[in-house]
């Protein structure tokens, strides 16, 4: 792809477009557009403007296409694949600023807010009326809702409350053009013609630029319970994460976590746990609703499975920090295992009961190719965290052995009847695998698609394929 650079001619437009204060192009300033979270991977932008507006991101967009520049949107920069990343230079566009919740419509359990409001601060807002936005990414802190949207993420309570996608009823996006379209309507039901809504969400800043998000809330539920089911290998506790369904009970949260990452958080982070000898696995396990008697009944339920499946111990939280500080130990375990070892994380997902033969699998590709991995995450979605630690490994093995190993480990997935990311999205870093689930049929629509949205390729080039 040829693109042209930011002449000074073109910067004082973004200047004039955006204002002076709001357009970095010194190296310190740009540092922190530069990454993201996906490994230590840097990429500087020419220039990086914080727009203020829809009608700012479309004079740039405008701009940018009729200048053939690459356009790079940023929400937070907590991607894991590096979909934030200026791989051709160019500019930048950050929502940062765009942080406004516009409404929130309790006749119609709606919201309307930018893309730049951290997730959690909206869950917040949304919690003090008594609703819920149930999509909670580990990074919820942190993260950009907007971002979210891009990506498709995921999070714990996916599992009982569905995908961002089931949250998004209307989007404004900016197209590279700088036309400025609503993409859908503020309606449960959509049987209009194409849903450009859903086309947006996980296209990960490649086909416009999101500027507005209507989204779909829920009552909130009133009551949980948090319980930690620990057992003595991994393909127990994967067996019964699918037991736990065929039994009746969706819970609200179930998550796998592998013994070394436990380990990685309590040292990191000092959280006081005990982890007893002998344990590999532990699923955390929440169940929520409005009846107290009706969560215990589903817990006994869960119980009798987890017995079946020899497991060891279960510690029930009883005490609302407890149960906050569980949450932390499974939503830090991300940055704990970045912070102990060079990694590199994999985002399988298969169908659920699949998951004990992919965790093996994982664990063979690791022995046969000299790898430790720590797993961790969704279990009751079928997606798990792959965590590949160097460790001991050289350096010529991990530059050369450890695409073998992921290639295995995502020909497993693919053959379960599962994908190469769940909630982590392609980005850069995992387009090389694509053709291992697609073929050229499905990679040339989603070409097609996006050569008409983006003829002259300038939005978040180098993505996805
Ligand atoms: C998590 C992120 C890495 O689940 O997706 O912790
Ligand atoms: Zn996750």
């Amino acid at each position: 792809m040829t693109f042209n650079k930011i002449t000074g001619a073109v910067l004082q437009q973004i200047k004039a477009i955006v204002g002076e204060k709001f357009v970095y192009t010194a190296n310190d300033d740009l540092e922190k557009y530069s990454h993201d979270e996906t490994e230590d991977l840097h990429y500087y932008p020419e220039v990086a403007a914080r727009a203020q507006n829809t009608k700012q991101v479309s004079a740039l967009m405008k701009l940018c296409n009729e200048n053939h520049i690459p356009v790079t949107p940023r929400g937070a920069g907590t991607g894991l694949a590096g979909g934030a990343l200026p791989v051709y230079g160019g500019l930048i566009i950050s929502m940062e600023n765009f942080n406004n919740i516009i409404d929130i419509d309790e006749r119609n359990l709606q919201a309307t807010v930018e893309p730049g409001v951290i997730t959690e601060v909206f869950m917040n807002a949304v919690e003090e009326k008594g609703l819920l936005y149930p999509v909670d990414p580990a990074s919820k802190g942190s993260c950009f809702i907007g971002g979210n949207m891009a990506n498709c993420s995921g999070g714990p309570r996916v599992v009982k409350y569905g995908t961002i996608r089931e949250y998004v009823l209307n989007f404004e996006v900016v197209l590279p053009n700088g036309n400025v379209i609503w993409t859908g309507a503020n309606t449960l039901k959509y049987a209009s013609g194409y849903n450009l809504t859903q086309l947006l969400i996980g296209s990960e800043g490649t086909l416009g630029i999101i500027t507005k998000i209507v989204v779909k809330l829920i009552p909130k539920p009133t009551q949980n319970v948090l319980m930690l089911a620990s057992f003595n290998t991994n393909e127990q506790a994967c067996g019964a994460v699918s037991a736990i369904f065929r039994a009746g009970v969706i819970p609200s949260a179930l998550e796998f976590m592998e013994r070394r990452g436990v380990e990685w958080v309590v040292e990191h982070d000092g959280i006081s746990f005990d982890i007893k000898p002998g344990i590999e696995a532990y699923l955390l396990i929440e169940v929520d609703g409005t009846n107290q008697d009706v969560i215990f009944g589903e817990c006994e339920k869960i119980n009798m499975v987890l017995e079946e499946f020899e497991c060891q111990d279960v510690l029930f939280a009883d005490s609302s920090a407890q149960k906050e500080e569980l949450w932390t130990m499974r939503r830090t375990m991300a940055v704990s295992v970045k912070s102990n070892s060079v990694y590199k994380e994999e985002d399988t997902v298969v169908p659920r009961a699949e998951l004990p033969k992919l965790i093996k699998g994982i664990k063979e590709a690791g022995a046969k190719y000299g790898f430790e991995s720590v797993c961790y995450g969704h279990a009751g979605d079928g997606n798990l965290h792959v965590n590949i630690i160097k460790a001991g490994m050289s350096d010529d093995d991990w530059n050369n052995k450890l695409k073998l190993g992921i290639t295995e480990i995502f020909e497993l997935t693919v053959a379960l009847g599962g994908t190469i990311s769940g909630e982590h999205g392609i980005g850069l870093v995992q387009k090389d695998y694509m053709p291992l689930k697609y073929s050229d049929i499905n990679l040339n629509l989603m070409r097609g698609i996006k050569a008409v949205f983006d003829p002259n390729g300038i939005l978040n080039p180098g993505k996805i394929f």
